[in-house]
């Protein structure tokens, strides 16, 4: 450095830790030596969550939450929409990068969740990055539902009004609480505008604040790594973990190849198949919305299907309330359940390389029946898929709620005094 920008930097780091920040979050911030494949996932998550900022903030200069008809007979709404991606210059480019970064942020999450479950990563002392976890993936599908509805085509239309509607089985407040949230009888204008508000401000503000809170809980107590062992307890003179790297440049620079590879595949969908075969963008909303057409069969968007086949699982009513209360409920619970896992895994070990054949069995057992009721979740309901999305749905919970038990009575390997690094 040349005296003149070092002396820059010194007055800057007089005023602000700029310096002492990059050295300890970055340059000094020591990361595991073994990463692997699944620790590309935090990082893209972070990338995409960048590229649908960047790219909601040029679709809000042209698209407009108004529900009323043009002189075309169209909803405005759904007209801005097509005016984006036929008169707007690039405005195809960036509409598809944000429908096809939605999905793509759900991929990512996904995976980078199945890491977690992997590694233990959720284990202390990294209970709150996990519980941070959660709440981003609620506030996340959210923010997803929310944006769904902005396009105001059928499915955005019918997805909202079934999904909303849930609300009202909930005893006493419900009726009044659908009320809140729709703002009309019915999904309408003042729908329209509240989702639009909460879909490009509030909630996007709760998750660059959760997301951020992530990374200071994970910086706090530093990464776990594909053996479970904590690179802390190993230290050298200088107090530098044995088994840790400098984050930069090391993994700055293998991140770098995670985005171009992911970039490659993101790119092909965005350019060869936008609608991504009807899952990425439903085709009944290039339909404008009709309050008055019911679609024959209204199925969310994929990555919601799982805990859709969770609510439509429960047919039978109890202690005097109906099934769709019921329903409601163990959606619910069926996300919740997540943040409890630190406390419901009783593992002597972290990662699944010294897991036993118990846990190893019931991972691909979970596995299976989340793809299950994934899948069945936007087919029509039939009584078969009804009894074998309820056979998956037991399988989902027992998956939780047995762990203390299972995990007791696994015959794990010893974990490694250091970390497996060829
Ligand atoms: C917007 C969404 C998210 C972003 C941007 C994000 C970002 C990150 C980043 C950058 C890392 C460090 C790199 C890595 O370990 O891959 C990380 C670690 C972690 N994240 Fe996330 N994350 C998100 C969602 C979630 C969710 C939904 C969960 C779980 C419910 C979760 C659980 C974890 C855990 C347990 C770690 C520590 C992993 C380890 O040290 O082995 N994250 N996250």
């Amino acid at each position: 450095m040349t005296t003149k920008s070092q002396a820059v930097l010194n007055w800057i780091d007089e005023r602000f830790p700029l310096t002492s920040t990059w050295k300890a979050h970055l340059s000094e911030y020591y990361a595991p030596k073994n990463f692997n494949f699944w620790y590309f996932f935090g990082s893209l998550a972070l990338l995409v969550l960048v590229i649908q900022i960047l790219t909601g903030i040029f679709l809000v200069m042209h698209y407009k939450p108004d529900a009323s008809l043009n002189a075309s007979g169209v909803p405005v709404a759904f007209a801005s929409v097509e005016y984006i991606m036929r008169e707007v210059p690039g405005g195809w480019l960036i509409r598809y990068l944000h429908s096809t970064g939605a999905s793509a942020f759900f991929i990512v999450v996904y995976l980078h969740m199945f890491r977690g479950l992997l590694y233990g990563s959720y284990r202390k002392p990294r209970e709150l990055i996990w519980v941070f976890g959660t709440l981003i993936f609620l506030v996340l599908m959210a923010e997803a539902f929310m944006g769904y509805l902005l396009p105001w085509g059928q499915m955005s239309f019918w997805g909202a009004q079934v999904i909303v509607n849930l609300f009202s089985a909930i005893p006493v407040i419900g009726p009044d609480l659908s009320l809140v949230i729709r703002g009309d009888y019915v999904v309408s204008d003042a729908t329209l505008n509240r989702f639009f508000s909460f879909h490009v401000i509030a909630v996007p503000l709760v998750l660059i604040g959760l997301v951020l809170a992530h990374i200071v809980a994970l910086h706090e107590v530093g990464s776990n790594n594909p053996d479970g062992v904590e690179i802390k307890k190993k230290k050298d003179a200088t107090g530098k973990p044995l088994d840790g790297i400098p984050f930069h440049p090391y993994y700055t620079v293998k991140d770098i190849v995670g985005v171009v590879v992911f970039l490659f595949f993101f790119s092909a969908v965005v350019f060869f198949m936008p609608e991504g075969g009807g899952y990425f963008l439903e085709f009944n909303n290039f339909i404008p919305a009709d309050p008055l057409k019911t679609p024959p069969h209204i199925a969310p968007v994929w990555y919601f299907t799982p805990f859709y086949s969770i609510l439509r699982a429960v047919t039978y009513p109890l202690f005097g309330l109906d099934a769709k209360f019921w329903g409601v409920v163990a959606m619910g619970a069926s996300v919740v359940i997540i943040a409890f896992l630190p406390w419901l895994d009783r593992s002597p070990v972290k990662s699944i390389r010294y897991k036993g054949p118990i846990f190893k069995m019931v991972l691909v057992v979970f596995v299976i029946a989340f793809f299950i009721l994934g899948y069945l979740g936007v087919l029509p309901p039939t009584p078969g898929r009804t009894l074998v999305s309820q056979i998956c749905s037991v399988i989902y919970f027992a998956f939780f709620l047995l762990m203390p038990w299972y995990s007791k009575l696994d015959k794990c390997k010893p974990e490694p005094e250091r970390v497996n690094f060829k």
